[in-house]
């Protein structure tokens, strides 16, 4: 028997990935308050479904960016997906463009821009972090570019990691087998072996991300390239519109999944006052605890085009590879035409505020 939503999926993964990789994986920074209330906002969020609206035709199909998508959910930016399955971000590739719409490939990712890129025709974005040498920062920008990446994601909200207890109790490394050939440097001295009680990605992040990140940043990084920049990690209203005037091309309404900075403001809960700010100007996603049709349903209504999906597939991966991806995007794209016929819903556009409660 399949497992019958995301939820059933993290359990079979449980099982299946070593402590050390499932903990790094699911866990969240310091008590995982937010990694807890980054779901629950979700829930507590109620709809006012519409009903006699003929829902007989639907259409889940949404434009971001300039890229048509079939679904408004595209693959967050995760670290290190090798340790899920071997075919690592290649099987997020192919299962995310086989869902109808494409992946955000992390910096810190196991396999080339370039395989990737040779996986899929899916939408694939870059994202990037900005090392204190600003020359691996611009190289990558230049690799991503001459790979096909049509976009570069910018996190903002790592300048240093969370504390990921989980981590420094299993003494988080990344195992000497697997490779970051995206990094531009050479990590292996650092991310393989664990320092002390540290995590040894929060020691990697301390010696080479750079904390003095900042607005200045986007506009060295405007110049750098033609691609559209988004901004990831934007929880505030100001911030989103600094980001649009510093040239960005839209932000991301995320906390990193709890890992980050515990008790900060759950997603749901920080995405109307961004939507407000930006008054559609600029392209507008969300993520974090995402995990139902009616959390994207949701997310929309209150203004997002798309959201970014994230632990969900990791756990596809680890429990059937490419296929265990494909069947994850597939259940919550199946969770959200049902959730579009029920709230009497019959496109994104349709998707709107007063359905919420
Ligand atoms: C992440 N995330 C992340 N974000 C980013 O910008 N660059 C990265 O390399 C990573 N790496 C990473 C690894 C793992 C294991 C996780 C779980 C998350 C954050 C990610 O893009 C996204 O913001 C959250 O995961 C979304 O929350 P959910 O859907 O996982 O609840
Ligand atoms: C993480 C970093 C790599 O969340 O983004 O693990």
């Amino acid at each position: 028997m399949l497992p019958v939503n995301l939820r059933s999926y993290e359990a079979l993964a449980a099982e299946r990935l070593p402590r050390m990789v499932y903990d790094y994986y699911a866990g969240g920074a310091n008590d995982e308050i937010l990694l807890r209330e980054s779901r629950s906002a979700w829930d507590e969020i109620r709809v006012r479904y519409r009903v006699l609206r003929d829902v007989s035709q639907r259409s889940l199909a949404t434009t971001v960016g300039g890229h048509q998508l079939e679904w408004p959910v595209i693959v967050a930016p995760m670290a290190f997906q090798q340790m899920a399955t071997p075919e690592g971000e290649v099987a997020t590739a192919r299962a995310s463009a086989a869902a109808g719409s494409g992946m955000i490939l992390s910096t810190l990712s196991n396999r080339t821009i370039e395989s990737v890129r040779a996986a899929s025709t899916g939408l694939l974005w870059f994202q990037l972090y900005v090392y204190r040498d600003r020359g691996v920062t611009a190289e990558l920008v230049r690799r991503a570019e001459r790979a096909g990446c049509t976009a570069l994601v910018l996190t903002v909200d790592t300048p240093l990691l969370g504390r990921r207890e989980r981590d420094v109790l299993n003494g988080f490394h990344v195992p000497a087998e697997f490779e970051a050939p995206n990094l531009g440097v050479d990590m292996r001295g650092t991310l393989a072996s664990q320092h002390g009680a540290a995590s040894a990605l929060a020691q990697f992040i301390a010696d080479y991300w750079d904390a003095g990140i900042a607005w200045r940043d986007l506009a060295w990084l405007r110049a750098l390239t033609s691609l559209p920049i988004y901004v990831k990690g934007i929880v505030r209203g100001d911030d989103a519109m600094l980001a649009l005037e510093h040239g960005a091309a839209g932000v991301i309404v995320s906390n990193h999944g709890g890992r980050q900075l515990d008790t900060a403001l759950p997603t749901a809960r920080a995405l109307p006052e961004v939507a407000d700010a930006m008054g559609g100007r600029g392209v507008l996603l969300v993520d974090g605890g995402i995990r139902r049709g009616t959390d994207v349903l949701k997310a929309l209504a209150m203004g997002a085009q798309a959201v970014l999906l994230g632990r969900p597939l990791l756990w596809g991966l680890a429990v059937n590879g490419e296929a265990g991806a494909r069947h994850v995007l597939q259940l919550l794209r199946d969770e959200l035409d049902l959730a579009f016929a029920l709230a009497g819903v019959c496109s994104p556009a349709e998707a709107t505020r007063d359905l919420l409660a």
